[in-house]
């Protein structure tokens, strides 16, 4: 878990308000659901999945409690859904802190934040697009253009089902040539077998039966109309059928997008797709959905990589500086942050040098000065400080706001 300071914390504000710019404007409403929840409603996610297993903050609370820090929002959202029961197609987004006890590396923490949308009540398949689109519309608006969506249809329920006993077969009888690690993951979760980076394991993995075999004509359908869409849209992407993701509670739809320059491992910049049962699971109707979640930490580091958006550093419009004592710093940032700007000024009754020293370093573009002089004349000096200090001006301490506001004005 880390400390997030400045001027990094400002730019994961900055990312969080352009998605939500991103996504109000296309009707999603921002919620927010606990940072933890009744542990079974993320055991949801899938009992076979690392996520449940091995990386949730799990713990029995005072009142004895069985709770979990959230390692996702998809099923805390489908908790809320059940309880709240809004109308739909209820369209919602959320960003905020996840926690799984993962092995922290490059782009993997134990504590990360995610921005999220997700959609329930509508299985139409231009939902899904309209998803899709948004999460590449964000990325590419950040700057990010190594990026590869990756897309698949995991069948519906049934046919999903029949394509875990055909893989569970299939790499059962060839047990022996798996690596051991993919051999205990075949006894918990064949799709996750798909997965594996080892090496050794990819020839069977290239060979193994896929999921486009087991699609009925309703989920070619709407696949193929995923499909469509995203053509219409001109949005790239891959078909990749070994794309199965790590949750369990994926039909039909599934996607990824994959970063260009992180490790193979933690290049998912973000990833979502259909949960068409999960409502029904927590003890809800039978109500579709789908979203996805960007996870900030990566999509920053991938932002560094490819040199797009930059942190930037704060700007003031002025930086007060006083030398009667702090009275009148105190009336003049009081008078300019009123009047809407960015002020900043010294405290401890520094000496003018080491005020000035200040003012340089806070980047803000005047300095406004008040010596004993300045304050009997009634007066103050305006000091422009990113060109030609000698510039400076002096204007009458009750014009002070209007004379700054023209000179902001005429810099910018
Ligand atoms: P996920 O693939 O588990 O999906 O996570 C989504 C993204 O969160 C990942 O692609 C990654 O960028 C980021 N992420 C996950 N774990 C970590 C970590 N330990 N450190 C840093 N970043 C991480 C979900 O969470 C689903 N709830 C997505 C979804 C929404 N599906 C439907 N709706």
């Amino acid at each position: 878990m880390r400390d997030i300071l400045a001027p990094e914390a400002d730019r994961w504000r900055r990312l969080v308000s352009t998605f939500a710019g991103l996504v109000e404007g296309a009707a999603y409403q921002f919620v927010m659901t606990p940072l933890m929840e009744d542990a079974e409603v993320f055991a949801r996610v899938g009992e076979a999945t690392d996520v449940v297993q091995k990386e949730m903050y799990r713990f029995t609370d005072n009142g004895g409690r069985d709770l979990a820090l959230r390692p996702e929002f998809t099923a805390s959202v489908c908790r809320a859904f059940v309880e709240q029961r809004p109308p739909t197609p209820w369209k919602v987004w959320m960003a905020g802190s996840n926690f799984r006890y993962e092995r922290p590396q490059r782009g993997r923490f134990r504590q990360f934040d995610q921005v999220d949308i997700e959609v329930l009540g509508s299985d139409d398949p231009y939902v899904d697009v309209e998803v899709i689109a948004l999460g590449w519309r964000f990325l590419r608006v950040l700057g990010l253009r190594r990026v590869e969506l990756l897309l698949n249809s995991l069948g519906e329920v049934a046919e999903r089902a029949h394509y875990v006993d055909a893989l569970s077969e299939y790499f059962g009888a060839h047990a022996d040539t798996l690596s051991e690690a993919s051999r205990q993951t075949l006894a918990r979760n064949p799709l996750r077998v798909l997965d594996s980076k080892r090496p050794g394991d990819a020839e069977l993995i290239a060979a193994a039966p896929t999921i486009a075999e087991f699609y009925g004509p309703r989920s070619a359908a709407h696949f193929d109309t995923v499909r469509a869409g995203l053509d219409q849209l001109a949005i790239p992407y891959r078909v990749a059928p070994g794309l199965v993701r790590g949750l369990d509670y994926y039909v039909r739809t599934a996607f990824e997008f994959a970063g260009g320059t992180l490790d193979s491992a933690q290049n998912a910049l973000g990833g979502g797709g259909r949960y068409d049962g999960l409502v029904e699971s927590l003890g809800g109707p039978p109500t579709p959905g789908i979203g996805f979640a960007l996870g900030v930490d990566r999509i920053l580091i991938a932002c560094d990589d490819e040199g797009v958006f930059a942190p930037t550093e704060p700007e003031l419009d002025a930086y007060v500086i006083d030398t009667t004592g702090g009275a009148e710093a105190l009336a003049i940032t009081e008078e300019l942050r009123q009047a809407g700007l960015r002020a900043g000024r010294v405290f401890d009754g520094r000496s003018m040098k080491a005020q000035m020293k200040s003012a340089d370093r806070s980047g803000a573009a005047f300095a406004v000065i008040v010596g004993t002089s300045e304050l009997d004349a009634g007066q103050a000096v305006i000091r422009p400080l990113r060109r030609d200090e000698r510039s400076q001006s002096v204007v009458a301490r009750l014009d002070l706001v209007s004379s700054l506001t023209t000179a902001i004005e005429s810099e910018s």
